[in-house]
C-alpha cells in the first residue's frame, strides 16, 4: 500500500479539486505549454532575447566584466549562461519584524528560480515598517516604490519577485513594477498567527486600540497591558485582521499578480514555503514570455480589486494605494468608482475590524479564492494573471468552508458599503470613511465641532476635563494630511477623552485629513481633501461650528455661511514649508492629495516612455 500511495502522491496534478487553498496553488501552476496556449499571441523569447543577455552574452569588454564579476560572487558560466535572470527584491530588515520570515522565505524563492532554470539574485530594498517608521511609513511609500523601479531598470533583470507584506511594502513595489514594467510577480508575506490571551482570540493592531481604550477607561492594569504585549504579535506575518496588509496582498492577489490562493496563506505554514518556491518557478516563465505588469494591471484588474476591497471589508488606505498605482498606468481611477462598487458589493468576510474573525480562519474558511466564487457576476473574470490563465480558472471551484467566517451572498455581513466616498463643503473633493467598522447611529449625525490644530495640540487636551466634551461633539484635527503632518499618518482614529471612555462612550464622530489603520474602526472620517494645510475647508473649522455627517446622502457638510467661510479664509494664514533641502523637500514639492493617491506627480504616467537604457 505504501508504495502506491506513493505513486499516487507523485501524480501531478490530483484530478480532483482540493478544499486546502495551499493545494490549491499547486494545482494551478501551470505549466509552460499550458501557459503558451492561454497566451497564443505570445512567443518564448531565445536567450539571446533576454534583457541580462545583453550584459552577459557578447563577446565584448563590457560582458567581460559583468561575467568576471559574477564569478567573483561565486557563480561559474553554467549558473547564469543562457537563464533569464530574476530579481528577488527583498524588503526584510531587523525592525520590519512583520517579515522576519524572509531571511527564509528568499532562499525558498531561489530554489524555485533555480529548479525551473533561471538564475536568482537578491536584492535588498527598503523595508517599510509600519511600527518603526516615523513620521509614518506612508511617508516613504513613494520612496520604496522609486527605488524598486530603478533597481529595476538598471540592473540585468528579466523578471521580478516582489516580496511584500507589511502595508506599505506591496503598494510601493506594485507602483514601481508597473512603472519600470519588467516582468514582476508578487509574494505575499503572509499573516501572523491565530494568537489568544485569557482565552480570548486577539487580533493584531485592533485589540491593540480596543485594550488601550480599556487602560484609559480605568478598566485594565499596568499589570495585564504589560502582559498583553507578550502575545498580540506572536509570529512572523503581517496583521492578521483585513487590516492594510492582508487588504493590499488581497488585491494583488485579484489583480492577478500572484499565484492563485497565496495571499490567504499563513506565513508560517508550510505552504507558504511552497508556494514562495513555486512563484520562483513562475517568475522564470514570466521572464520567457516577457509578460510585463501593464498587461495584467488593467481597467478590467483595478475594477475587481475595488470589488474586491468592498468585499473583504478592506481598509480605507487601500483607496489611497490603488488610486496611486492606476496612477502608474493610464486607468484612470476616480473616488466615485469606489462609492460606486461600495453600493453593489456586498461584505462577506466576516474579519476584524469589522467583524469577528482572523486571517487564519478565513485560510482554513476557504480564503479569498471562496470569497470570489461567490461574487462571480460582480468580477471581470477573463481578467489574466501572472499564470497565464483567467480569473475565472485562478478562483476555480473553491469553496467556503466556514460561512461563519466568509458569508454566503445571501447572508452577508453587510449587504453594501463597506466604504463610503462623501463630498460636501468640508470635502469638495472627497473624503472617506468605514461604515461597516463605526456604532450605526452616527452614520447620521450634526454636532458641534471641537477642534484641535495639530496632532501634539490633540495630544495635549483631549482628556482636559474643562473641554467638557459630550459623546455627541464632533472630534476634529487638523495638519495631519499627506503636506500637513507630513505623510498622512494613521491617525484618523482620534481618541475619546478619558472621562467619556469611563463614560462607556466608546464611538464618536471623528474626522480628520489623515488616514486610519486598517486595523482601527470607528465613525471616522478621513483623508479629507483638500487637507488644511494647504487651505483645504478643514482649516476653517472652529470650536462650536456645527458638522452634519451624512453617510447615506454622502454628504460632510460645515453649517456655517458661505459669507462666513470667506471672512475667515481671508485671514488664514498658509505655514511656512517644512523642508529646505532632501527627501522633505522632494515630498513637499511633489506629493498629491489624498484623492489622488499622495504619489509625487513626476511618476505619474505609465512609464512606457522611460525603457530601460541600453548599456551600450
Ligand atoms: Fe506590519 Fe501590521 S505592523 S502589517
Amino acid at each position: 500500500m505504501a508504495g502506491e500511495c506513493e505513486k499516487m502522491c507523485l501524480r501531478e496534478p490530483r484530478p480532483t479539486p482540493s478544499r486546502d487553498p495551499v493545494v490549491r496553488v499547486s494545482l494551478l501552476l501551470i505549466p509552460l505549454n499550458s501557459l503558451l496556449k492561454r497566451m497564443p499571441s505570445r512567443t518564448r523569447l531565445a536567450p539571446e532575447q533576454l534583457r541580462s543577455h545583453r550584459y552577459l552574452g557578447p563577446d565584448d569588454l563590457r560582458s567581460f566584466g559583468h561575467r568576471s564579476r559574477q564569478k567573483q560572487a561565486g557563480f561559474s558560466t553554467e549558473d547564469f549562461s543562457g537563464k533569464p535572470m530574476i530579481g528577488i527584491l527583498n524588503t526584510w530588515n531587523d525592525l520590519i519584524s512583520c517579515h522576519a520570515h524572509f531571511r527564509q522565505r528568499v532562499e525558498d524563492i531561489k530554489r524555485g528560480v533555480w529548479q525551473a532554470g533561471g538564475f536568482p539574485v537578491e536584492i535588498p530594498v527598503m523595508g517599510l515598517s509600519e511600527t518603526f517608521m516615523k513620521p509614518t511609513s506612508m511617508y516613504y511609500r513613494n520612496f520604496l516604490a522609486m527605488e524598486a523601479e530603478e533597481v529595476l531598470r538598471t540592473y540585468p533583470l528579466d523578471a521580478a519577485v516582489l516580496m511584500v507584506g507589511c502595508d506599505k511594502t506591496t503598494p510601493a513595489l506594485l507602483m514601481g513594477a508597473l512603472s519600470a514594467d519588467v516582468p514582476s510577480i508578487v509574494m505575499p508575506g503572509g499573516p501572523m498567527n491565530r494568537t489568544s490571551w485569557h482565552g480570548e482570540q486577539l487580533a493584531s493592531g485592533t485589540d491593540v486600540w480596543r485594550f488601550w481604550a480599556e487602560r484609559g477607561a480605568g478598566r485594565m492594569s499596568c499589570e495585564a497591558w504589560c502582559e498583553l504585549e507578550d502575545h498580540i504579535a506572536a509570529s512572523p506575518g503581517h496583521c492578521m485582521t483585513m487590516g492594510t496588509a492582508s487588504t493590499m496582498t488581497a488585491l494583488a492577489e485579484v489583480m492577478g499578480m500572484t499565484l492563485a490562493g497565496a495571499s490567504s496563506i499563513p506565513a508560517t505554514h508550510s505552504g507558504h514555503a511552497r508556494m514562495a518556491a513555486m512563484t520562483g518557478r513562475q517568475a522564470v516563465e514570466l521572464a520567457w514570455l516577457n509578460v510585463k505588469p501593464s498587461e495584467i494591471m488593467n481597467r478590467a484588474s483595478f475594477e475587481n480589486a475595488i470589488v474586491t476591497l468592498m468585499a473583504i471589508g478592506g481598509s480605507t488606505n487601500a483607496i489611497v494605494h490603488l488610486m496611486a498605482m492606476a496612477g502608474r498606468t493610464n486607468v484612470e481611477l476616480t473616488l466615485e468608482d469606489f462609492d460606486r462598487f461600495s453600493q453593489t458589493t456586498p461584505v462577506l468576510a466576516n474579519l476584524r475590524p469589522a467583524g469577528k474573525y482572523v486571517m487564519g480562519d478565513f485560510f482554513d474558511a476557504g480564503g479569498l479564492n471562496a470569497l470570489l466564487a461567490e461574487i462571480p457576476d460582480l468580477l471581470q473574470l477573463e481578467a489574466m494573471t501572472v499564470e497565464g490563465q483567467t480569473l475565472k480558472d485562478a478562483i476555480g471551484d473553491a469553496k467556503i468552508w466556514n460561512e461563519e467566517v466568509i458569508c454566503r451572498r445571501n447572508k452577508p455581513l453587510c449587504s453594501m458599503g463597506s466604504l463610503a466616498v462623501l463630498k460636501g463643503n468640508l470635502a469638495p473633493d472627497g473624503c472617506v470613511i468605514k461604515p461597516a467598522a463605526a456604532e450605526a447611529p452616527l452614520l447620521q449625525h450634526t454636532g458641534p465641532a471641537a477642534v484641535f490644530r495639530d496632532y501634539p495640540d490633540l495630544k495635549a487636551r483631549i482628556d482636559d476635563p474643562a473641554l467638557a466634551l459630550t459623546k455627541d461633539h464632533v472630534i476634529v484635527l487638523q495638519n495631519a494630511g499627506p503636506l500637513g503632518a507630513p505623510g498622512i499618518p494613521e491617525w484618523g482614529m482620534l481618541p475619546i477623552p478619558k472621562y467619556l471612555l469611563q463614560a462607556g462612550v466608546r464611538d464618536m464622530v471623528r474626522i480628520s485629513d489623515a488616514r486610519m489603520s486598517g486595523t482601527s474602526y470607528g465613525a471616522c472620517v478621513l483623508h479629507v481633501s483638500p487637507e488644511s494645510y494647504v487651505g483645504g475647508p478643514l482649516a476653517l473649522v472652529q470650536d462650536g461650528d456645527m458638522i452634519c455627517l451624512d453617510v447615506a446622502g454622502r454628504r460632510l457638510q460645515l453649517i456655517v455661511s458661505d459669507v462666513e467661510l470667506a471672512e475667515r479664509r481671508s485671514k488664514w494664514v498658509a505655514p511656512d514649508p517644512k523642508f529646505s533641502r532632501g527627501y522633505g523637500k522632494l515630498y513637499f514639492d511633489e506629493t498629491t492629495q489624498a484623492n489622488e493617491g499622495c504619489d509625487f506627480r513626476f511618476l505619474h504616467g505609465d512609464g512606457s516612455q522611460d525603457a530601460p537604457p541600453s548599456i551600450y
